[in-house]
């Protein structure tokens, strides 16, 4: 079943925390028949922010972003599934909520580039998911573990 092992990072970021959304967000991975791995209810300090945002150091939205990531708990998630990295950003929508579709994470549930409600590994890099996985969990907060229903969602998974 390799091919349905990919792993994404997943993080309900603290707007989303504080408007009560973990639950919904957790669900439509849960309906899609995604498989979670590791679930941890933490706060970023300044420094994971600094290494989790590296790519946009520099940028006029940096600092606001970092101050915002640091701001309030976040739930940091591991997903397993075929494709897992690519349907989760497409399940997300587009980075602004306003040029979201409805139907997306984002297109349902926020309204403003700043306060997105959610993060996900950018499939477009290469590696950002393992990287991202490893930055926020250790080996032994992923947990190994059969999904039943996976022979339900996947059409070639072994009875
Ligand atoms: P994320 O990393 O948070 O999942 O979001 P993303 O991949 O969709 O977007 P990315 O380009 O990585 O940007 C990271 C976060 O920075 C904020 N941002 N502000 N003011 C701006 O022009 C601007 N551009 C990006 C967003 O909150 C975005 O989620
Ligand atoms: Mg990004």
């Amino acid at each position: 079943m390799s091919h349905h092992d990919e792993r994404t990072f997943v993080m309900v970021k603290p707007d989303g925390v504080q408007r009560g959304l973990i639950g919904e967000i957790v669900s439509r991975f849960e309906t899609r028949g995604l498989k979670l791995v590791g679930a941890k209810f933490m706060r970023i300090d300044e420094e994971l922010a600094h290494e989790h945002y590296g790519e946009h150091e520099g940028k006029p939205f940096f600092e606001g972003l970092v101050e915002f990531i640091t701001s309030g708990p976040v739930f940091a998630m591991v997903w397993e599934g075929a494709d897992a990295t690519r349907q989760v950003r497409t399940m997300m929508g587009e980075t602004d909520p306003a040029d979201s579709a409805p139907g997306t994470i984002r297109g349902d549930l926020g309204l403003d580039l700043g306060h997105n409600v959610i993060h996900g590994s950018d499939h477009e890099d290469e590696g950002a998911n393992e990287r991202e996985i490893d930055l926020f969990f250790d080996d032994a907060e992923l947990v190994d573990w059969d999904l039943d229903a996976a022979e339900w969602v996947y059409e070639d998974e072994d009875h």
